[in-house]
């Protein structure tokens, strides 16, 4: 049986990758990796290719090429990059650009890696939160909730999936502990006592597959994953063991994390207050065992720390 090709937008970034290599590690699973890159020279693109994917030239901007890309794919991943550019209305249009190719491309089942539109439960005029830019309460999680608008009005058949916070943030994000003037770690969150679903990011990916392996079943439907729902407390405390150093946990205000400062902090302050004003929905959406059914390989906080803790700057 020949294989079924997913083409994989953001191939060399984390929720692609980690899909292109779920793919790659599982030869007898029926479907081979396409994996779509800017630069097809780069070492990242290098690195998949010496997994098996085929590496092909494309750009969310540039519908012609996206079309080429997922010609004859049964299946595309679809992601949108907020943080290179801050806008909510080019992740939109570059929705509009990976739906349209995949519509012409007659791709079979689209995963349109998703996050909720905020503005659903807490409208503009709701003064919990300031509105930024005028039309979001959070703008990284708005224009993708809206664009699931437009892989619906263009008839693909979509599986919107839900991710969460990466613990690679950690790591990348600067969103990992950071010693106090006494010296001391503190992990800061906006959380209070509420729980922050999260997941390593390279299980985005392993999820996903799980997802085109499930055939049609969850097309046309939203569904959310996690590795766990913890605490900041939690993570405090799960990172103290895995550093084998006191981290506390020092929660702020969201409008203190607001006044932060650095790109997107006001953003990131309205995520954070959504997931904790609405715990019950967002954790729920975000369901363990579902997403263990989906990727076995499914890690906890605990598991994730233990491979990437030296990884972790401590500034
Ligand atoms: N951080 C979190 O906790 C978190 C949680 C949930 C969702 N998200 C969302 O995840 C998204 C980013 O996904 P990610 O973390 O997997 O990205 P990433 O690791 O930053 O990787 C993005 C990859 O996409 C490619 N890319 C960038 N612009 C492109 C373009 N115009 N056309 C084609 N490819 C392009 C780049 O590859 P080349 O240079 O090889 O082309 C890059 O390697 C964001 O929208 C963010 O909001 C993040």
């Amino acid at each position: 049986m020949p294989k079924q090709v997913i083409a994989v937008v953001g191939a060399t970034g984390a929720q692609g990758g980690g899909l292109v290599r779920a793919i790659q590690a599982d030869p007898a699973g029926g479907f081979s990796a396409r994996a779509l890159t800017r630069n097809v020279d780069s070492d990242k693109a290098k690195a998949l290719a010496r997994l098996g994917a085929e590496v092909v030239k494309a750009d969310v901007d540039d519908l012609a090429s996206l079309r080429r890309a997922f010609e004859g794919a049964h299946g595309a991943f679809c992601v949108t990059f907020f943080w290179d550019h801050y806008s909510p209305e080019k992740e939109i249009a570059e929705a509009r650009a990976m739906a349209q190719a995949a519509k012409d491309a007659g791709v079979k089942h689209v995963i349109w890696s998703t996050l909720e539109d905020t503005r659903k439960r807490v409208p503009l005029s709701d003064p919990r939160m300031p509105t930024l830019h005028g039309k979001y309460k959070v703008p990284h999680y708005d224009g993708k909730g809206e664009a699931d608008g437009v892989f619906r009005e263009l008839g693909v058949p979509t599986t919107f999936l839900l991710t969460s916070f990466y613990w690679d943030n950690l790591i990348y994000f600067g969103s990992g502990p950071k010693r106090g003037p006494d010296g001391k770690l503190a992990l800061t969150l906006p959380m209070g006592d509420k729980k922050l679903p999260g997941i390593a990011a390279e299980d985005i990916g392993r999820c996903a597959y799980g997802v085109f392996k499930r055939g049609s079943e969850f097309v046309g439907k939203t569904i959310g994953i996690a590795g766990e729902h913890l605490t900041g407390a939690q993570m405090a405390a799960e990172l103290t063991r895995a550093l084998g150093e006191p981290v506390a946990y020092n929660a702020v205000p969201p409008a203190v994390y607001r006044s932060f400062g650095f790109p997107g902090a006001d953003d990131l302050g309205n995520m954070f207050q959504y997931k904790a004003d609405f715990e019950a929905e967002y954790g729920g959406a975000r369901d363990l065992a579902f997403s263990r059914s989906l990727n076995p390989q499914l890690q906890t906080f605990a598991q994730f720390l233990a491979v990437n803790k030296e990884r972790i700057p401590l500034g």
